[in-house]
């Protein structure tokens, strides 16, 4: 008994949001250029690995419904992909204990691909160095190597290209969860056709006044500068988010964005009491499935225990 205790891993793994979402042309293997400042947030997924014989999963938790406990999810997939790596059999029993929302535009799928990661690299005794375990991150997915990477960063490439973004002051915000998901894949290709139909809005452009406003903590300097090149896709899909938007404008958000492909949506607030009252007004206003004040720059997956 207090053999299996000793060896059971525990990671908790940050959502991300993305402050600002700049998206270039589709490139020939499928992906769009990326330029992006992620952001990770205080809402997380936590993934324990228990030595076992053979690979299996249980998925557990508020947001787990509908998630497979199979070789489709990001986890399992992460564990195989590390195992095989390593040239070692995949002997892990896996749960993932779900609060980020599925299908939502905060990454947690990749959340839990990059808990995964880490905790099986460290109960297999495997020891990938973390450039190693970025390169794997990269091929499960182009948030995952976020995931590993954590506080706020410039993406470039699929988004697996990150440079640190020095944060002096953490920023507040609300996250907003729909009672839908919306297929990232979809939402791209909702803009490539916008694009192609001469009916998309013209690129946000340059991050470079939302990164001076982040670098100096300054959430009032930030808040004219959030932008999401695939809000107009995701709404397009999912026209209840303008009502979204709008309920968070009026409740007094400094600005409110469509997070990744959505359709969960991100207000920005001057302080985490700013953040708190906005997230309880949301909530009893009726008009979201939840609503939650969170803390954003927070560090990457963590070996907790
Ligand atoms: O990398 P990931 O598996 O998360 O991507 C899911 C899908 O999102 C891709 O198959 C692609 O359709 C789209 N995507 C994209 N450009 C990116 C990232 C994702 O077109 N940079």
């Amino acid at each position: 008994m207090s053999e299996t205790l000793s060896t059971t891993i525990t990671v908790r793994v940050p959502a991300k949001i993305n402050i600002h979402l700049g998206v270039g042309p589709l490139r020939p293997d499928g992906f769009h250029e990326l330029r992006t400042v992620f952001h990770a947030i205080d809402l997380f997924d936590v993934i324990t690995a228990r030595p076992a014989e053979g690979l299996s999963l249980t998925v557990h938790g508020p947001e787990s419904a509908g998630l497979p406990a199979d070789a489709t999810n990001l986890a399992w997939r992460a564990a195989a992909l590390l195992a095989a790596h390593a040239g070692i059999e995949a002997a892990v029993d896996l749960t993932v204990d779900k609060s980020i929302p599925i299908a939502a535009g905060l990454a947690g799928g990749s959340a839990d691909a990059a808990g995964a990661l880490l905790a099986c690299n460290r109960l297999w005794g495997v020891n990938l160095r973390p450039g190693e375990l970025a390169d794997l991150a990269t091929q499960l997915g182009s948030d995952v190597t976020f995931a590993l990477h954590g506080r706020t960063a410039l993406g470039a490439g699929r988004g697996e290209q990150l440079q640190d973004v020095e944060q002096t002051q953490p920023l507040h915000w609300v996250v907003v969860a729909a009672d839908g998901g919306l297929s990232t894949p979809e939402v791209y290709r909702e803009l490539d056709r916008q694009r192609a139909e001469g009916r998309a809005l013209a690129p946000i452009g340059s991050p470079a006044a939302a990164l001076a406003a982040i670098r100096r903590g300054d959430p009032t300097a930030l808040r004219p500068h959030l932008g999401n090149d695939l809000e107009p896709a995701a709404i397009a899909l999912a026209p209840y988010l303008c009502n979204t938007l709008a309920a968070g404008h009026d409740l007094g958000a400094l600005a409110g964005i469509v997070s990744g492909s959505g359709p969960t949506c991100v207000f920005l607030t001057s302080t985490s009491e700013h953040a708190v009252r906005l997230a309880d007004a949301l909530q009893a206003s009726g008009s979201c499935r939840f609503a939650r004040a969170v803390c954003g720059g927070v560090a990457a997956a963590e070996v907790t225990s």
